[in-house]
């Protein structure tokens, strides 16, 4: 962090300005914390619970950063100071373990009732989930949505002062603030937003309800975070959307997502571009070329195909059939023989037949994916596709999950051997959580492997002959020459 805490004056009056007035507040927090601090004798902690997608897991680095800058110390232990929840709502499951969780946080607090707790996320933005908060889960002290998380020192500094329960939700937001603090989880990768929202309204999903319009942030903003965290010896970015392939349309200047992709392989410094997720329907012949053309660009793709019936596909709203996909993931093979292909499906959307199912089979097959996500179609109320008719039994639907997850296994597994023997550059990344002696690391691809090598080699992109190839992932050696 490298804010300079000294020329920010608290009693000023308030700034208007974003993050001007931001700043304030943490300062104007910072002074309270550090009050508490001397009389506890101890430092204030905070904790996070983050569900769902990248995208969350990235607001929640930011969340922390603005935590860490008024004082609060990251812990492992649920009972902290501060315990934040940042919620997922994309399916129903989602829900019920967050309240699961949410009923031991009751119990700390009674032995802490200056613990703060605060919920925010995907599900935040549902008035009914707020409304439970509100009703039932009295203890919780604030709450927040997806499009105001920037706001967070100012929503705390409202709590702590007025010792009142504050409730901000935002329906939508045309803004995007820059420069706020931001905690990375990892020293040598980084998450970089590139958009918000998503403007595709699929049948079945509730995202664009939950994250708003699609915003793409402008590419020397962009570019300016990648190679300051290049500068921070950050070498693998991945570029944050949930429709990356529609980047830039609605900037004042569009610019195209394979343009911003070239942008960003020109610092120096970074070596490796990720990039989730595609939408098929937009993904252009000018992307395939850049990739195909790059060095730093990963041989992954996460292509999510989500049924392989053309007929559910249209009732999904996905906007491609089952032949254009083929083309389109034959096209990305002959452009880049070496690529490795993953995707999500649902099984259960209303009025899937077996004979839908079977087209799903069948592209599995055809597409020959190295891994696959695979869900349960869960309603969402407010959906398009909760109002259909025809929603399948949950028996027939589970019986079709287990036949899908074993051809998806299938094809992974004879995808996977296929680097055995090679050698390959592998970014290494943590120490193996199940051998000490073993560092995990990722290929090009994606493919994880564990390799025998001294921690030393954290962050850092190095040789490894993929010797044992075991389904999901390499057993593998650094390659001493
Ligand atoms: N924007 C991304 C996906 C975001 S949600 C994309 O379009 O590819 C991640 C995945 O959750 C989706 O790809 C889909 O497979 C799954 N999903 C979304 N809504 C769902 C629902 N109602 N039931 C089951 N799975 C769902
Ligand atoms: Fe949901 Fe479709 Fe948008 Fe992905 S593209 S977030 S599945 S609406
Ligand atoms: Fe969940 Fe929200 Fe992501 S609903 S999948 S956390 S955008």
């Amino acid at each position: 962090m490298t804010a300079n805490h000294s020329n920010i004056d608290i009693n000023e009056s308030v700034p208007v300005q974003e993050p001007e007035r931001q700043r304030y507040f943490m300062a104007k927090c910072r002074e309270l914390v550090q009050r508490r601090e001397r009389e506890l004798g101890r430092k204030l902690t905070f904790h996070d619970q983050t569900f769902g997608c990248q995208m969350n897991f990235k607001d929640s680095e930011k969340l922390n950063g603005i935590l860490e800058e008024i004082g609060y110390v990251p812990t492992e232990n649920e009972e902290a100071d501060f315990v934040y929840y940042n919620t997922c709502t994309v399916r129903e499951n989602a829900n019920i373990r967050v309240y699961g969780r949410l009923g031991t946080l009751k119990t700390y607090k009674k032995k802490n009732p200056d613990m703060v707790i605060a919920m925010c996320g995907c599900m935040m933005q549902e008035e009914e989930e707020v409304q439970k908060v509100r009703d039932v889960f009295t203890f919780v002290d604030i709450v927040f949505g997806t499009h105001n998380i920037f706001k967070l020192a100012e929503l705390l500094y409202e709590a702590l002062r007025s010792k009142k329960r504050i409730f901000d939700v935002w329906e939508g937001t045309d803004m995007i603030i820059e420069d706020l603090p931001s905690d990375r989880k990892f020293n040598f990768k980084a998450g970089v937003n590139i958009m918000f929202g998503c403007n595709n309204f699929c049948s079945y999903c509730i995202v664009p309800y939950v994250r708003g319009r699609e915003r793409s942030r402008r590419p020397e903003d962009i570019v300016a975070e990648v190679e300051k965290l290049a500068a921070e010896g950050v070498v693998e970015v991945m570029l944050l959307g949930q429709n990356v392939n529609s980047y830039g349309k609605n900037l004042e200047e569009p610019v195209s997502f394979a343009k911003l992709l070239q942008m960003v392989e020109k610092v120096d410094g970074i070596e490796r571009i990720r990039f989730m997720t595609s939408h098929p329907k937009d993904l252009s012949d000018e992307l395939i070329e850049v990739m195909a053309a790059s060095d730093k660009i990963c041989r992954h793709l996460h292509l999510p195909v989500q049924s392989g019936s053309s007929r559910i596909l249209k009732l999904m709203n996905r906007k491609y059939t089952k032949e254009q996909y083929l083309t389109l993931v034959e096209k990305l093979r002959a452009a880049m023989p070496d690529l490795s292909l993953t995707t999500d499906i649902i099984v259960g959307f209303p009025g899937e037949t077996e004979e839908d199912f079977q087209e799903t089979l069948d592209i599995v097959r055809k597409a020959q994916y190295d891994s696959a996500f695979t869900f349960i179609y869960s309603k969402r109320s407010g959906t398009p596709a909760a109002k259909m008719e025809n929603q399948v039994p949950e028996d027939v639907v589970h019986d079709r999950f287990d036949r899908l997850l074993k051809v998806v296994n299938q094809v992974a597994k004879e995808r996977n051997a296929r680097l055995r023997g090679r050698t390959e550059l592998v970014l290494a990344e943590s120490i193996d959580e199940k051998d000490a002696s073993m560092i995990t690391g990722r290929l090009s691809n994606n493919n994880v492997v564990h390799f025998t090598a001294d921690p030393s080699v954290i962050g850092k992109i190095v040789p490894v002959v993929l010797e044992e190839a075991k389904g999901f992932y390499y057993l593998g050696r650094l390659s001493n020459g």
